[in-house]
């Protein structure tokens, strides 16, 4: 333990501060267990221990003891960690709390994250950058199902340095018996999940016992104290020695002689003179200089930030990794994953998400899960979406192929999040398994006659004319008034109507949110093969979600897509009650019926809007037809 309170130093010399913790390891770890195993008490312990109290919040803490503490007047380390923990917890964003302490041999940030199921996705969050992870266990109680569901997360994530901690020894008279027995218990667990070590402690985070000192109280136990273990456990794992990856962050180019790629080495060593490849697109090169601030290095490795410039003038640019010229790693566009869904709304297959893998931002789809694990009993159970903190296996799939490797050889290029592109939200984080080879045998056929003669050949530009609007709005009949019309003027037309392919193509889908998906995703997807064909396209569906409807505009190009929203008040719609839906679904005898009780999406920024309470369906078609014709 330090003799300087490093509370005095940040105060005084916060420079003489920094540089003693400059060169110190940093071990970042994570505690999972909840606040009756005593979680709070041992991180207010480890802060207090290393001195890390303020004097000010130690004079507060002193005096809260005393009035609401559950120590009888001494230090009630819980009230530190729980102040905090209790407005955290209100929020409903996916906080984790880090906590910075130091000792004379390290530095540490712990992830302190609530343990209920809840908050899996906390828990995912704040052990995905950690190194070890502490897993607290109460003597009395033993192995409970939140300490197998906190393991089996723990190793889903990679991480290989465990501490078992056996708390409230006290409470069970320190008795070597019951720790071996939790021990045996742990282990047994531990072969199912293929965790492969970990350590035992017995503590008493409330007595001191085993947390920075050994314990005087188990001479049964000769294993270190908890402190010792965190200062010494090895997170240089064999990264270093591994073949040479960095993903590029950025591109600096301050002026027209340099240009240089900057990035953190995610695993291997690299020097000048050494042969890279450029990934995805395979171009190679040779490494001339590795330059950092102070001045040029002779060598890097993993862990450190560093911009490197090429011998040649290769096209790299961000999200690229440089990867050793003799070991690169597989490009791929398809793979199986193990995600974790961490919003409130459902994962839906079939929809487009961004994912973030590594400096890449690219689109990928999911399909329906293979299975969802039930983290309590690591049962296997069919599933057709993923709810909020649910954990699937799934495939993926990316609108391009990237570099990557698999999450159990390298983090970096195995780890991804998914952004939900309308909220920008972070929905899901998830692991890399491998490619799937399907991908590598498919080839894009290249035809000679294309998608412009065959247009070219009717006269028109092949498009899609996507109507949106709720059911009963009109979209079907101003369609069919305008195919009509196009049909009249010479134009090769065809009409996607969402009932008749209801009837053959979509017949197997009906109308949950999932289905709906992939309902327009097929319609999309024929579309894209008409206007190949140089067709007219117009499709009325009522495409509830904003979301497919911009896979369907993305997967065609500039102009070709020409969003018609249809505008009926659902009030006006549900007087019409053409079909009499409306009826059935007030009535309770329709589920999931838009407007009633499934949500539709109104366009923001469509090409066309026809508000049909002002337009008759003529006049409606006749202001589409007059604007296609005009471009
Ligand atoms: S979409 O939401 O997947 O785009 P789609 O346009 O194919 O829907 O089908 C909508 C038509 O199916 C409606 O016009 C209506 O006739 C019929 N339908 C039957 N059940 C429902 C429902 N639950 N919600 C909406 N439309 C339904």
């Amino acid at each position: 333990m330090s003799a300087y309170k490093p509370a005095d130093l940040i105060e005084t010399d916060i420079d003489a501060y920094l540089l003693q913790h400059q060169h110190k390891s940093l071990l970042r770890f994570i505690t999972c267990g909840s606040v009756d195993d005593g979680k709070s008490t041992l991180i207010g312990r480890l802060l207090y221990d290393s001195k890390m109290i303020f004097e000010d919040q130690l004079a507060a803490l002193e005096a809260d003891s005393k009035k609401v503490g559950t120590q009888g007047g001494a230090i009630d380390f819980a009230l530190l960690v729980d102040g905090l923990a209790a407005e955290r917890e209100q929020g409903i964003t996916i906080d984790v709390a880090y906590r910075f302490f130091a000792t004379d041999h390290r530095k540490f940030i712990v992830a302190d994250t609530p343990g209920h199921e809840q908050y899996t996705r906390n828990m995912v969050t704040g052990a995905s950058t950690a190194d070890a992870a502490v897993v607290l266990i109460d003597a009395r109680k033993g192995v409970l199902t939140q300490t197998r569901r906190h393991s089996y997360l723990v190793n889903l994530l990679g991480i290989r340095n465990i501490v078992l901690a056996v708390n409230k020894m006290d409470l069970v008279g320190w008795d070597q018996a019951t720790f071996d027995a939790i021990v045996a218990d742990y282990s047994a667990f531990a072969d199912r999940i293929g965790l492969a070590n970990f350590t035992a402690i017995p503590m008493s985070a409330l007595d001191g016992q085993n947390i920075t000192e050994p314990s005087t109280a188990a001479p049964w136990y000769d294993g270190p104290p908890l402190m010792r273990w965190l200062e010494t456990v090895s997170v240089e794992d064999d990264l270093q020695s591994r073949a040479f990856r960095m993903p590029v962050q950025w591109v600096n180019r301050p002026n027209l002689d340099f240009r240089g790629f900057s990035g953190l080495i995610a695993a291997g060593t690299v020097k000048p003179g050494d042969r890279v490849k450029v990934l995805p697109s395979g171009r190679e090169s040779t490494v001339a200089r590795i330059v950092v601030l102070p001045g040029d290095l002779d060598q890097a490795v993993a862990g450190q930030s560093v911009t490197i410039t090429l011998a040649d003038e290769v096209d790299v640019s961000r999200g690229d990794v440089l990867v050793g010229a003799d070991d690169p790693c597989p490009v791929a566009n398809q793979f199986e994953t193990t995600l974790v869904w961490m919003d409130d709304e459902a994962m839906l297959p079939g929809r487009p998400y961004l994912m973030k893998i590594g400096a890449q931002t690219v689109t990928a789809s999911i399909t329906e899960p293979k299975y969802r694990v039930q983290v309590n009993t690591l049962e296997h159970i069919a599933a057709k979406r993923l709810e909020l903190n649910e954990i699937g296996v799934c495939n993926i799939s990316l609108d391009r192929a990237i570099p990557f490797e698999a999450y159990k050889t390298n983090r970096d290029l195995g780890g991804f999040i998914l952004i939900d592109r309308l909220s920008n939200r972070t929905v899901g984080a998830g692991m890399l398994h491998f490619a799937l080879r399907r991908a590598d045998n498919i080839h894009w056929q290249a035809t000679d006659i294309g998608k412009d003669v065959r247009a070219a050949q009717k006269g028109q530009k092949g498009r899609v004319v996507w109507f949106t609007g709720l059911s009963g709005a009109g979209k079907s009949t101003i369609a069919n008034l305008v195919e009509k019309r196009l049909h009249a003027l010479g134009r090769h037309t065809y009409l996607l109507d969402g009932d008749n392919v209801r009837h053959g193509l979509n017949k197997d889908l009906g109308f949950t949110e999932e289905d709906r998906v992939e309902n327009i995703r097929r319609v999309a997807e024929v579309s894209k093969l008409m206007v190949d064909a140089g067709l007219i396209v117009l499709t009325a569906f009522i495409s509830p979600f904003r979301a497919e409807r911009r896979m369907a505009r993305e997967m065609l190009e500039d102009g070709e897509f020409v969003e018609v929203y249809v505008e009926t008040p659902l009030a006006v719609a549900e007087a019409r009650d053409v079909k009499g839906l409306y009826r059935k679904a007030r009535a309770g005898q329709l589920k999931n019926f838009t407007g009633i009780d499934s949500p539709y999406e109104a366009p923001e920024n469509a090409e066309l809007t026809v508000d049909t309470t002002t337009l008759s369906p003529v006049e409606a078609a006749e202001t589409i037809v007059a604007w296609l014709e005009r471009g």
